[in-house]
Parts: structure tokens; C-alpha cells; sequence
């Protein structure tokens, strides 16, 4: 299969299955916004729980916090983002595609380049040097293009009652003012009432580090979790859900002490990777890649990037940082809080005195929620080729999701709507929920179309019922994965699916 197939069965498998939808598709979609639907949601739901339990739940230096996504604005001006979380965007003069800079198409510098006039396919053809910037339109080619300028990734909304436009409107009426005086006026308006999306959920365990530490009575190391939604103004967004405007983010701060950073990032980097391989079929499908010294952001001294294989090539999964005590410095320095840790059992290396208050240093495994929903999918689609009953070639789509993230655990399936199978298909359905299983109840259609639906969703165990089953009490269980089918009692099978889901048994 090539990029495009895998790519594109999956979106329409997504959307014909209620995995994700185009965002406000009956008005045409909103670019780059998506909905999760029925099945997505809970798949979503699965993987932010799987990464909640292993970094919190079943740990005692980790604790979580959910804090507002709008937060005061000098949280951005002094974590950098106001002024630096921009990317570099062009404009093509020829096909007026808008573009970043630094992902275009690079081009020897002087190179002769032919492309088509307005970034057409066919029509007349021009040609023309590749400037000294080295790059051309990612779209038609043309090294015609506009000066680069930055674009702020944040997206600014206003809190309060207040419209910054009518005081703006009042500030201007009857004075002559040049484009720029206007532009100053227009900033400074709408300044005053400004606040932005969070970008990052990180900030907020930063200006939340001495509440969190004093009211927990936490001891260095230890760390704040975090998952929510961050929003960045794209200039472009990708490959269905993996770069979108509005996504999740699983984030964990790590304070740690001045000096410990390498083992703990060394530390950090071996169990993110063996968390992400933990519910994936290829193992091989991931890599460590460090940072070049010109790819680190201001303030990281080390970063790996937890890659994995998507059907273009490899990409950015979770990136973990190495943050050294920028942020903790820098929100102290502006806010005049000391965001600092004292251990009284250690002794300050400056004085040699017992006792050390210092900055801790950050190590932050910085997870993408809806771009590991993407990986798990890729990773779980899945074409085996076999035979129909007339012989005939028939390919079987399935979802080889791990049983703890599929969507739906087990599906019940009486043969047919009477004889007292459905009666007893219930009495199954009634113990697995009981126990937090989610099952489904499917009596339409065919048994090999009920077979091939929980297929595509990933449904790792179909209970069915029959005749015999009312008579003798058993039922066939088939697998997902091989479509094995053993016989067993329905007790037996409501035992293994819920050891198979780590749910607790009762009779
Ligand atoms: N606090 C650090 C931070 O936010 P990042 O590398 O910019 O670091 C962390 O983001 C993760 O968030 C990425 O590895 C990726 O999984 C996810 N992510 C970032 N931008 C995204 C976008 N536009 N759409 C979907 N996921 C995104």
C-alpha cells in the first residue's frame, strides 16, 4: 500500500465507522478541525487514561492538575511565547499559496527553476533563479515569493464585556492618522483586553509549581501531569489529525535537582518509549532522535524527539525536554514569587552549609494525545487477503487495536432475534458491563458482516450465540486477530474477556 492508501482507507474508515468527522462537515468542514465521534472519543478516552495511570496513578512522585486554558497574559509574555512562538510565513507571488518557510522545498541558490504562471498545472511556462533564500513554493515550484515575516502561532481572543474595537473607533474619530499611527492604535486596543489559548499546557504547572509542591507536600523529584487541549494558529496543518489548529496534549513537568537532568531525561526517554511500544504491534516502528544544537528551542540544553513511522516517513510523536530552570526563573524574575525548592537534608554546594534552596531544573515529556490516536491507528490497520465461500478473493479490513484501547471490548451476537437467543445474549451483555466492560449488542445483519464491522473497529472479542448455546449454556468466542473460534461455556467467556480487560471477576 502506498502513503496515499493507508492515508485515505483510514480517514474514511474513520469517518464511516465514527472514529473522527470533518468539524461542521454540513457546511462544508472547518480546515483542519475535527470532531471525535462515537468510537474516537472512546479510543481517545483509552489512550489519555493508559498515559494518566502510568505517569500518575500507579506512581508516588507524579500528581495531576487541570488548569484553565486561558491564563493571564504574562504567562506568554514571560514564557517567550508572545515574542518568539512564531514561524517564519511566505507568500508564492505566482500561485498565492501562503507557506512556511522553514518546511518549503530547498533549491540551490542561482538555480533555474520552471514552473507554471498562477501555479496552474498546464498553461504558460515561466522560469526563473532561486533567490539566495534557497527555497521555493511548496505548492507550484516558483521562486517568486514575498519577504518572510513572523506569524504568531497563538490564537488571541478578548476576556470581559468589553469590545477593544468601540474604544478603538472612539480613540481614532477625527484625527489623521498615518497606517502606522492606526496599526499602534489598533494594538494598543485591543491589548487591553487580550488573552490568548494556551499554546502548551506546560505553563500552568510552571506558575502552579509552589501550590502544587506545598499543598501535596511533594519531595524533589516529583512531577505535575497534565492533559487538555492547546491551541495553535497553523499555517499548516497536515496529515488528517496529526498537525491540526486545536489538539490534545499529554504533558508532565519533572523537577528535578540541578546536576540530576541527563539520568532523568536518560530515564524519561527509555519509559516513553516503552509506554508508546506497549500498545503498538510494531515495536520497530519507533526511534530516539536527539536534537541538533540549532533545533533546540530557547529554553531546552537537550531534547529527544520520540519518532515514529507514519506512512510519509518518520515523525514527531512526543518531544522530551531537557528545560533547565528557564521557566521557574523567568516566571519568579516577573512575577516576584520565588519558585524555588529547599532540601533541608542536603548541603548548599555554594557555602557547604546544611541546607540548599535552589531553582529546580525540568525534564518534560511532552505527549500529543489526538497525534498518538493517529500512530495507534496507523499502527493498528490492517488488510489480510483470504477467500470467500465461493472461492473468491475477499480482503478482511481489522483495527489489531490492544484489547485496552479498542473502543469496544466485546460485542454479543445472537445468531438469530429469537429461540431465546437474544434473552440469553443480554444475560452476557448485563455481566460484562456490570463489570466496566464496554459491550456491544449487534442482532442486525449477517453474522460475517457483524464479524467484519467489529473487524474495522478493533473489537478484540465476538461472543456469539446459538441454538446449542440455549440448550447447554456455551457460546463460540472468536478472535480478532486469527478469527479463531473456540467453544466455551458463557461463564468461560465472560471470564476471559474481563482478565483480558484486567476487570475483576464475579460469578
Ligand atoms: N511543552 C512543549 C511542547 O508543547 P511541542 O513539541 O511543541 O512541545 C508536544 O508539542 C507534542 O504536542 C508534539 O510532540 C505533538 O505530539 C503534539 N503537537 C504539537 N503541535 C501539534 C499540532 N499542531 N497538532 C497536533 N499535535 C501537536
Amino acid at each position: 500500500m502506498t502513503t496515499n492508501d493507508v492515508m485515505s482507507k483510514l480517514v474514511s474508515l474513520c469517518k464511516r465507522r465514527g472514529f473522527v468527522f470533518q468539524s461542521s462537515e454540513i457546511y462544508g468542514g472547518l480546515k483542519s478541525c475535527y470532531d471525535y465521534g462515537p468510537l474516537g472519543t472512546e479510543l481517545k478516552r483509552n489512550l489519555a487514561n493508559e498515559w494518566w495511570k502510568a505517569m500518575v496513578q500507579t506512581r508516588d512522585d507524579i500528581v495531576g492538575l487541570d488548569a484553565s486554558i486561558m491564563m493571564h497574559p504574562k504567562v506568554w509574555e514571560t514564557s517567550g511565547h508572545l515574542s518568539g512562538f512564531s514561524d517564519p510565513l511566505v507568500d508564492c507571488l505566482n500561485c498565492k499559496e501562503r507557506f512556511r518557510a522553514d518546511k518549503a522545498p530547498r533549491g540551490e541558490p542561482g538555480a533555474s527553476v520552471e514552473f507554471h504562471e498562477g501555479g496552474k498545472s498546464s498553461g504558460k511556462k515561466l522560469s526563473a533563479a532561486v533567490e539566495a533564500r534557497g527555497y521555493v513554493c511548496p505548492q507550484c515550484g516558483s521562486p517568486k515569493l514575498s519577504d518572510e515575516r513572523q506569524f504568531n502561532l497563538m490564537f488571541r481572543t478578548a476576556l470581559g464585556p468589553v469590545d477593544p474595537l468601540s474604544s478603538f473607533v472612539q480613540d481614532i474619530q477625527g484625527k489623521n492618522l498615518s497606517v502606522a499611527e492606526l496599526r499602534s492604535k489598533l494594538e494598543e486596543a485591543i491589548k487591553s483586553t487580550a488573552v490568548y489559548l494556551r499554546p502548551e499546557t506546560a505553563q500552568a504547572m510552571f506558575v502552579q509549581f509552589l501550590n502544587v509542591q506545598q499543598s501535596m507536600s511533594m519531595k524533589i523529584p516529583f512531577g505535575i501531569a497534565q492533559v487538555g487541549k492547546s491551541f495553535r494558529n497553523e499555517i499548516v496543518t497536515e496529515h488528517f489529525i496529526f498537525r491540526s489548529c486545536e489538539f490534545e496534549q499529554m504533558e508532565m513537568e519533572f523537577f528535578v535537582e540541578p546536576g540530576t537532568q541527563a539520568e532523568w531525561l536518560k530515564y524519561w526517554c527509555e519509559e516513553r518509549m516503552k509506554w508508546y511500544q506497549s500498545f503498538t504491534n510494531k515495536k520497530d516502528g519507533f526511534r530516539l532522535r536527539q536534537h541538533e544544537k540549532n533545533e533546540l528551542a530557547h529554553y531546552a540544553d537537550n531534547v529527544y524527539d520520540i519518532e515514529y513511522m507514519y506512512p510519509w516517513g518518520w515523525g514527531e510523536l512526543e518531544g522530551i525536554a531537557s528545560r533547565t530552570d528557564f521557566d521557574l526563573s523567568r516566571h519568579a524574575a516577573a512575577s516576584g514569587v520565588k519558585l524555588s525548592y529547599f532540601d533541608q537534608q542536603k548541603n548548599d554546594p555554594a557555602t557547604g552549609k546544611p541546607g540548599w534552596r535552589y531553582t529546580p531544573y525540568v525534564i518534560e515529556p511532552a505527549a500529543g494525545l489526538t497525534r498518538t490516536v493517529l500512530c495507534v491507528l496507523i499502527d493498528a490497520y490492517a488488510e489480510e487477503v483470504g477467500q470467500d465461500h465461493e472461492g473468491g478473493e475477499k480482503t478482511r479490513v481489522l483495527l489489531k487495536l490492544v484489547p485496552r484501547l479498542a473502543p469496544i471490548k466485546a460485542a454479543v451476537l445472537p445468531l438469530v432475534k429469537k429461540d431465546g437467543q437474544p434473552e440469553k445474549g443480554e444475560a452476557i451483555v448485563k455481566r460484562l458491563r456490570k463489570a466496566g466492560v464496554i459491550t456491544s449488542f449487534d442482532v442486525q445483519q449477517s453474522i460475517g458482516k457483524r464479524y467484519a464491522r467489529h473487524d474495522e473497529v478493533g473489537t478484540p472479542f465476538c461472543i456469539t450465540v446459538d441454538n446449542q448455546s440455549v440448550v447447554d449454556d456455551t457460546v463460540t468466542v472468536r478472535f480478532r486477530d486469527d478469527a479463531r473460534q473456540e467453544r466455551m461455556t458463557s461463564d468461560g467467556a465472560v471470564r476471559l474477556v474481563m482478565e483480558k480487560m484486567g476487570a475483576v471477576y464475579t460469578s
